[in-house]
C-alpha cells in the first residue's frame, strides 16, 4: 500500500502523512528532508546552493545521519532545499533512495506514505491513493508563521509569506519534476479544515481506492 502526497510548503501534508502513516500502519518518508540535508550540506561546507555540480555531489554522498541534523526545519534549509530541488543529477541522485523505500519500507511494514512534491507523478506513479494538498498562500503562509514562532525562532508575517511564494513559484517553474497535481490525484484544499477534518476526508478518498 502507497499512499503519495504532494502540495506546496505548508499546506499540511507533514501533519497529514504522519498521521496516515500511524493509523494504517505504514513506513513514512518526508522527503523534503533529503532536498533540506543536501542543501544545508552545502550551505555548512561554504558552497552555494546554485552550484548543480556541487550539489549533485552532495545528493550522491548523502548519509542516513545527516537527515538528523537539527536545522534542517529552518527556513534557511527550505531556501536552500528549493535551489539544489531544480538540479536534474540532484532529483535523479535522490530517486532510488526513495523508491527503493516505497518498494521495502523499514521495519518490513506493508506499505509506506511518502510526501513531496513529486511522489505521485515521479516517485511512485502507481501508489494507489494518491492526494495533492493545497491551500492558499496566506493560510499556509499563516501556518508557518505560527510553527516558526511556536519552535520559538524570529519571523515577521509578511517575510514569511514572500519566501513561501517565492519558493513556491521555483518548485512550480522548475523544468524537472514541477510541483503538479498527478492526474489522478485527490485535490484537498485544507485552507478552511482543521488537521482532523482534512485526515477525514484524506481517509474517505482512500478507503474508496482499496
Ligand atoms: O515542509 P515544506 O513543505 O515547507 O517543505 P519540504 O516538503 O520540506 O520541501 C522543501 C523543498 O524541497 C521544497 O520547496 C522543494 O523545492 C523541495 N522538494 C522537492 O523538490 N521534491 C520533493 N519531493 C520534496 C521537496
Amino acid at each position: 500500500m502507497i499512499i503519495a502526497i504532494d502540495g506546496p510548503a505548508a499546506a499540511g501534508k507533514g501533519t497529514l502523512a504522519r498521521r496516515l502513516a500511524d493509523h494504517f500502519d505504514l513506513a513514512l518518508l518526508d522527503t523534503g528532508l533529503l532536498y533540506r540535508a543536501v542543501g544545508m550540506n552545502l550551505v555548512r561546507a561554504g558552497a552555494d546552493p546554485d552550484d548543480a555540480a556541487k550539489a549533485a555531489e552532495a545528493a550522491r554522498n548523502l548519509k542516513p545521519e545527516d537527515l538528523e541534523a537539527g536545522d534542517l526545519r529552518d527556513d534557511a534549509a527550505a531556501d536552500a532545499a528549493s535551489r539544489v530541488s531544480a538540479v536534474p543529477d540532484v532529483r535523479a541522485a535522490l530517486l532510488d533512495f526513495q523508491r527503493s523505500f516505497a518498494a521495502e519500507p523499514p521495519g518490513g511494514t506493508r506499505g509506506a506514505v511518502l510526501d513531496g512534491r513529486d511522489i505521485g507523478t515521479v516517485v511512485c506513479p502507481d501508489a494507489e491513493s494518491k492526494l495533492f494538498v493545497t491551500a492558499s498562500p496566506e493560510v499556509r503562509a499563516e501556518r508557518r508563521y505560527l510553527e516558526l514562532r511556536e519552535r520559538g525562532l524570529d519571523a515577521i508575517h509578511g517575510r514569511v509569506l514572500a519566501d513561501m511564494k517565492e519558493r513556491d513559484a521555483r518548485d512550480s517553474e522548475r523544468t524537472v519534476s514541477p510541483l503538479e497535481p498527478a492526474k489522478d490525484a485527490f485535490l484537498l484544499d485544507t485552507s478552511d479544515l482543521d488537521a482532523d477534518q482534512v485526515f477525514a476526508a484524506a481517509l474517505d478518498f482512500i478507503n474508496g481506492n482499496n
